[in-house]
């Protein structure tokens, strides 16, 4: 199973924070954002990993990243021009992993847990073709809102809605099988881009419930994005406290 990391888009919510630098490289307590992401994949054992990079700082992140053996991973780099959403920067990736299942991370996902045993039953079975990770939010108005049946599977995804069906938020993290990029393709063409000019990943998702084998659960530890000037204070706290904890 491959690893993909989408740390393009523009970061604008961080302005002027985000003025000459990326998002991405901001400082997360004590490294910057993007290597709590690697350290997400690395330990639950994924360690090829194609980094989707966009903006100015594309120097910066290779200077600051190489070729991934500092990481015990190899990285290859692809660029995104513009910030067409988060499955348009994934579909960038196919003639780098075609043919593989892949685990794709936001940049800006700071997660507690690692998925060594989720990588290995999704890698290794053939039991599903897509899975999800959820988590209770107070503010699920934030993020694409998942809706569960009586059975607790998933049905449905609203991204961004005024009136949540749920506390259960989507995270940014998603399995896939290798049928991920014929189905963004088929997003292109059937859907197309949303109203702020995104290739929705709500879309893609939502095809693979309707279509596919989807499986969703519940993350256990701290979950967050670090997109704003309150989750990157939040996902820093997180961090300082579990490293005092740990002393
Ligand atoms: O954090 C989880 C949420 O992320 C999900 O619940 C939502 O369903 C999903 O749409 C997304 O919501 P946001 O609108 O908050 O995502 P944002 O635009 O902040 O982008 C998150 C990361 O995705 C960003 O750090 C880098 C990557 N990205 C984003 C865009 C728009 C790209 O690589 N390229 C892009 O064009």
């Amino acid at each position: 199973m491959k690893g993909i990391i989408l740390a393009g888009g523009t970061g604008s919510r961080l302005a002027p924070l985000t003025k000459v630098t990326n998002k991405h490289l901001l400082p997360v307590y004590n490294e910057p954002m993007i290597y709590k992401v690697i350290h997400t994949l690395t330990n639950s054992g994924i360690k090829d990993i194609s980094i989707v990079l966009g903006g100015e700082s594309v120097g910066d992140f290779i200077r600051l990243l190489g070729d991934g053996s500092d990481f015990g991973a190899q990285f290859s780099y692809v660029y995104q021009q513009g910030a067409g959403g988060i499955a348009e920067a994934l579909y960038l990736t196919r003639k780098i992993v075609q043919g593989c299942k892949v685990a794709v991370i936001l940049g800006d996902n700071i997660f507690e847990d690692t998925f060594k045993e989720a990588v290995r039953e999704f890698d290794e079975s053939n039991t599903h073709d897509c899975h999800l990770f959820l988590k209770r939010v107070p503010d699920p108005e934030r993020f694409g809102v998942a809706e569960l049946d009586d059975d607790g599977n998933i049905i449905n995804i609203e991204e961004k809605p005024a009136n949540p069906k749920s506390d259960l938020c989507v995270t940014g993290l998603y399995f896939y099988n290798a049928e991920i990029f014929s189905i963004i393709e088929y997003v292109i063409n059937k859907i197309g881009y949303s109203e702020r000019g995104e290739l929705e990943i709500t879309d893609v998702n939502n095809y693979y419930i309707q279509n596919k084998n989807t499986r969703a659960n519940i993350v256990d530890g701290f979950w967050s994005d670090a997109g704003t000037f309150k989750t990157l204070l939040r996902c820093t706290n997180f961090v300082n406290r579990s490293l005092n904890e740990s002393k």
